[in-house]
């Protein structure tokens, strides 16, 4: 672990607004993993994370598609939901290994349902339900991962 940062986020405006701010410090070729129970907010970062970049259209959460896909100048983001994954296996089945290249950056609700098949995250955005709204708590894993949080206020 290399960097550890912890936000409190009061209601959803908020949870939008932080990621509005993060998103103009990702990166191609990095890999984000949103994890926190059912409602926990995933989706709602993401849906933050793409209008920062830009992107003003509706939002879809993955969760029957698996996966969607946002093109932008120079890089693809694929949004991944697999909590219907029922094994681990389906990770390798569905070929989703070939969307994490140097043009991606893949952001993945429910990581943990791919057992350990998946790329390791240069970042984790864990949400969790408190009385106030949500605890944030962001880990960079990798130097590129650590360098995007430290720039975040
Ligand atoms: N900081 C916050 N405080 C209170 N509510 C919030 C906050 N951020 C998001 N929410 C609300 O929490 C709900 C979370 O929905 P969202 O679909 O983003 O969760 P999710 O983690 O993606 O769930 P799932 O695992 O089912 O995909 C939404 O109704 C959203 O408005
Ligand atoms: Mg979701």
């Amino acid at each position: 672990m290399m960097f550890d940062s912890n936000y409190d986020l009061k209601d959803e405006s908020e949870t939008l607004r932080f990621a509005e701010s993060m998103s103009s410090h990702l990166h191609p070729g990095m890999n984000l993993y949103l994890k926190g129970e059912l409602g926990a907010g995933k989706t709602t970062f993401v849906r933050g994370l793409l209008r920062g970049l830009g992107y003003q259209d509706k939002v879809k959460s993955p969760t029957y598609t698996l996966v969607e896909s946002y093109s932008f100048l120079k890089f693809t983001i694929y949004h991944f939901d697999l909590y219907r994954f029922k094994s681990d296996h389906e990770w390798d089945d569905a070929g989703f290994r070939e969307y994490f290249n140097e043009t991606s950056i893949c952001l993945i609700e429910w990581p943990e349902k791919a057992g350990g098949l998946l790329p390791e995250p240069d970042i984790s955005i864990e949400l969790s339900h408190e009385s106030f709204g949500r605890h944030l708590h962001l880990i960079g894993f990798t130097p590129i991962g650590s360098e995007c949080l430290k720039t975040i206020i």
